[in-house]
């Protein structure tokens, strides 16, 4: 009797995955009908940095324009909370999902989820795990910058400015996301052939600037003659330059910070001679998402990366920039 209902929820269940609840296969993408309005949500990570806050108003001023409404949820940091986001959107019955997924694995299932109900997936600005999920595949593309090249960009930067020396503490971000484990790849991929840019410390400071300040703190104090700070965003290199004060060094002098964004407080702390560089990473998703969706409901074949192009604020451009930074 155990063996037969089994077999049968087995049976189920595969049949469900071949059909695919909303009509596509296994193997094929949804589709998106063509609309005038559109019901679409957008499952964001967390809203404790201006980053995240920017690309929010981005994409909720872009369907406000368009008259399309959106499902907004913020996963306040919690990836299983995301992942019921998601599942909560599916029963709602949105047309297509904006997903910034947290970290590359655990959003997984999310991106099945959808894909199984019939409903297409656009990543926005984080990626998934690619051995277990594609785009074209199971879903339609990753909107977002090259988080490699971010890295190399900021070493190479920070490379110039310490003459190929530094003790260097790396700050990462959230662990397992996307963002994290490429900024340090093209960071420490870059620094491998200067011998004397050495990385003496390396822990997560989760993105966040309270974080970012503790964990700088604590490392500071392991390594009291590091020289450069490498941030994965700019909310922890400001963390950072407060817990460089709190020590009694001077950041820009005594040590030199680097980071990626290009937020309004970063490009404050470059005006003030506290911060050397850092790279774009720009938030403002909602033009380029929608345009996305516009051309997949076309029938376009869309590329498997949209590439988000950044530009490197320093000292020769900061005071330009800063009024439009966020
Ligand atoms: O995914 C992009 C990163 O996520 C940004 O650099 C960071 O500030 C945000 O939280």
């Amino acid at each position: 009797m155990m063996l037969r209902r089994t077999f049968l929820a087995l049976a189920t269940g595969v049949a469900a995955i071949g059909l695919g609840l909303g009509g596509a296969s296994a193997q094929e993408l949804p589709k998106l009908k063509k609309k005038d309005h559109y019901k679409v949500g957008f499952a964001q990570t967390e809203s404790n940095n201006p980053w995240r806050i920017a690309q929010t108003e981005s994409m909720k001023a872009e369907a406000a324009k368009r008259g399309d409404q959106l499902v907004y949820t913020d996963a306040a940091g919690s990836a299983a909370k995301q992942v019921a986001d998601v599942n909560s959107m599916i029963a709602q019955g949105v047309d297509l999902i904006f997903l910034a997924p947290r970290e590359e694995k655990p959003l997984i299932p999310a991106v099945m989820a959808a894909k199984k109900a019939g409903i297409p997936v656009i990543l926005l600005d984080r990626n998934v795990d690619q051995s277990l999920a594609k785009a074209g595949r199971d879903y339609v593309t990753f909107i977002g910058s090259d988080f490699v090249d971010e890295g190399k960009r900021a070493a190479e930067a920070l490379t110039k400015a310490m003459d190929g020396k530094a003790k260097i503490i790396q700050l990462e971000g959230t662990t397992g996301s996307s963002p994290a484990n490429d900024r340090r790849k093209g960071f420490e991929d870059y620094i491998k052939a200067h011998p004397g840019m050495q990385v003496v410390a390396s822990q997560s400071g989760d993105f966040a600037r309270d974080k970012g300040r503790q964990v700088a703190e604590t490392l500071l104090q392991a390594h009291p003659d590091a020289t450069a700070i490498y941030a994965h965003n700019d909310e922890m290199a400001i963390g950072a330059i407060a817990a460089l004060e709190a020590a009694g060094k001077k950041p820009g002098k005594d040590v030199i910070v680097v980071s990626v964004d290009g937020t309004r407080d970063a490009l404050q702390a470059i005006i003030d001679g506290k911060m050397l560089a850092t790279v774009e990473c720009n938030p403002k998703f909602g033009p380029k998402a929608f345009e996305t969706l516009d051309r997949y409901a076309k029938g376009e074949q869309i590329e498997p990366w949209v590439v988000n192009t950044d530009r490197f604020f320093d000292k020769s451009n900061a005071a330009q920039l800063i009024a439009d930074a966020y």
